[in-house]
């Protein structure tokens, strides 16, 4: 027990199965519930049961998204402090598994080793590779009209994403604007246009917006799938038409 241990609550909702060697976790949570604030003393591995959509928010401010569909695992190491809310609009359960056979990694020495990474400013990029099978993943829902997403990679320090788009015919957005990034956009499907400028986006075709650009409003002239990326944050602040302050990062 150290000085910290009281400060986090354990890294899963119920504790499933223990021996010397594993210790097997469930974590489930409900839509805008949140697990807490843990330290996980060992390496773990995670694995989806039911569709997941996740915001870790680590102790150091920085905050990542996840999609994590069934069977979809991670291996991560010991010493991770962070807290975990689901963001999404279903239940999401998941199996975590802690190797409790590698030497453990104490409370007060994570928070030691994340001070360290604090004060020289450069915490540890995140080295995994990330392979997304996008076909499989669901289209979620953005609060304006017609409009669907599936985030693919994003970001959390500098805000830049990158994220499959799906405009329902008719639907766009709808009034002048200006992004507090650079946007790309390649279409896959469909026929999606500017019409301040009269640009039409066809399959194949490849669009750069520079920040700070004012365009728009756009509409999609039928049912329009684009590879949408952003170097940076979306917008300056939330625009009126989407009510979910998600839809606008
Ligand atoms: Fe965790
Ligand atoms: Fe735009």
């Amino acid at each position: 027990m150290t000085k910290h241990d009281e400060t986090f609550v354990p890294v899963g909702t119920s504790l499933l199965f223990e021996n010397e060697m594993i210790r097997i976790w469930e974590v489930k949570l409900e839509p805008g519930e949140r697990l807490g604030l843990h330290h996980h003393e060992y390496p773990y591995v995670v694995v989806s049961i039911e569709h997941g959509e996740n915001r870790i928010r680590n102790q150091d401010g920085s905050v990542k998204d996840t999609v994590e569909p069934p069977g979809h695992w991670v291996v991560r190491p010991a010493g991770e402090i962070h807290d975990l809310s689901n963001v999404g609009s279903t239940r999401y359960i998941n199996r975590l598994i802690e190797l409790k056979y590698a030497p453990p990694v104490s409370a007060d020495a994570s928070i030691s080793h994340l001070q360290r990474e604090l004060n020289v400013g450069n915490a540890a990029p995140d080295l995994h590779e990330l392979l997304i099978d996008a076909e499989g993943m669901e289209w979620r829902a953005k609060s304006l009209p017609g409009l669907y997403e599936k985030r693919l990679w994003s970001d959390e320090r500098s805000g830049a994403s990158i994220s499959l788009v799906k405009f329902e015919r008719g639907s766009g957005i709808p009034q002048p604007h200006k992004h507090a990034s650079n946007q790309f956009m390649y279409c896959l499907s469909g026929r999606y246009e500017y019409q301040h400028s009269g640009l039409v986006l066809l399959p194949g075709h490849f669009y750069c917006n520079p920040k700070g650009a004012v365009h728009g409003p756009s509409v999609a002239l039928e049912d329009s799938v684009l590879l949408e990326a952003y170097d940076g944050p979306h917008y300056p602040e939330r625009p009126s038409w989407y009510t979910d302050e998600k839809d606008a990062h």
